[in-house]
């Protein structure tokens, strides 16, 4: 771990809003303990997976004060940057998760999250990885097991093998396609959480010229 790295693990570790787990360790957390249970009951819990620094649920948290939001990456160093400011805001209604996304079925319960985003995952282009690609099977499992029926994913990405690996996966896999554009910004799609909040990967590393592809769906 090079020393800033280090630096900021230290740093994340004593943060209220970060639940930190050693990535190979098998502690199971009750992830619903992080959050006052009464004043968010009944609210809809979203996690954005591979957040980074989280700029993407620290702006849909802004925006939406009734929803939870858990950004989840294994990176403690880019949580950190997301965590610190979300403090400074004073926003409450966001935690962050340090895991693996494999293990998000040790720290949800059962059919207890409302949506899943997943902005600008890494592509995994080679095939000898492609399961680790975040719409592979094994991972469309987990997200069956952990969202409530009817819950919705949603991807996003510049990637056009990533998009069209993803549709068809969610095709064999009887999913329900509310929308798939492989032009997000000349589509019908009217979502201003969709259009307007952008993630730092796209803002920042994607030249404007890129098409951005979109992809949501839901299982009964
Ligand atoms: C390309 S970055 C995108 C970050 C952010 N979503 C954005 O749009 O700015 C992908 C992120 O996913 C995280 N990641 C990749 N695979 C992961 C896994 N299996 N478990 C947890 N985090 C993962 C990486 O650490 C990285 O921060």
């Amino acid at each position: 771990m090079g020393r800033n790295k280090h630096i900021k693990y230290e740093v994340v570790k004593k943060l209220s809003n970060v639940v930190i787990t050693e990535i190979y360790d098998d502690r199971i957390i009750d992830f619903e303990k992080c959050w006052d249970k009464e004043t968010y009951k009944d609210r809809n819990v979203v996690l954005e997976l591979g957040c980074g620094d989280g700029e993407y649920s620290l702006n849909m948290a802004k925006k939406n004060p009734y929803k939870i939001f858990v950004g989840v990456d294994m990176r403690s160093n880019r949580l950190c940057v997301g965590a610190i400011k979300a403090i400074e805001n004073n926003l409450t209604n966001i935690v962050f998760l340090r895991t693996l996304i494999e293990r998000l079925g040790d720290f949800f319960h059962n059919h207890s999250v409302s949506e899943i985003w997943i902005p600008f995952p890494d592509p995994h282009a080679t095939k000898k990885n492609r399961n680790k690609r975040l719409t592979s099977m094994r991972f469309l499992e987990l997200y069956k097991q952990i969202l409530k029926p009817g819950g919705i994913i949603r991807l996003i990405t510049d990637n056009t093998g990533l998009y069209e690996f993803s549709l068809e996966s969610i095709t064999d896999d009887d999913a329900e396609i509310h929308v798939h554009t492989d032009n997000l910004y000349h589509s019908s799609v009217t979502s201003e959480d969709v259009l307007s909040v952008k993630s730092r990967y796209e803002k920042k590393f994607l030249p404007v010229e890129k098409t951005i592809k979109y992809l949501e769906f839901s299982y009964p």
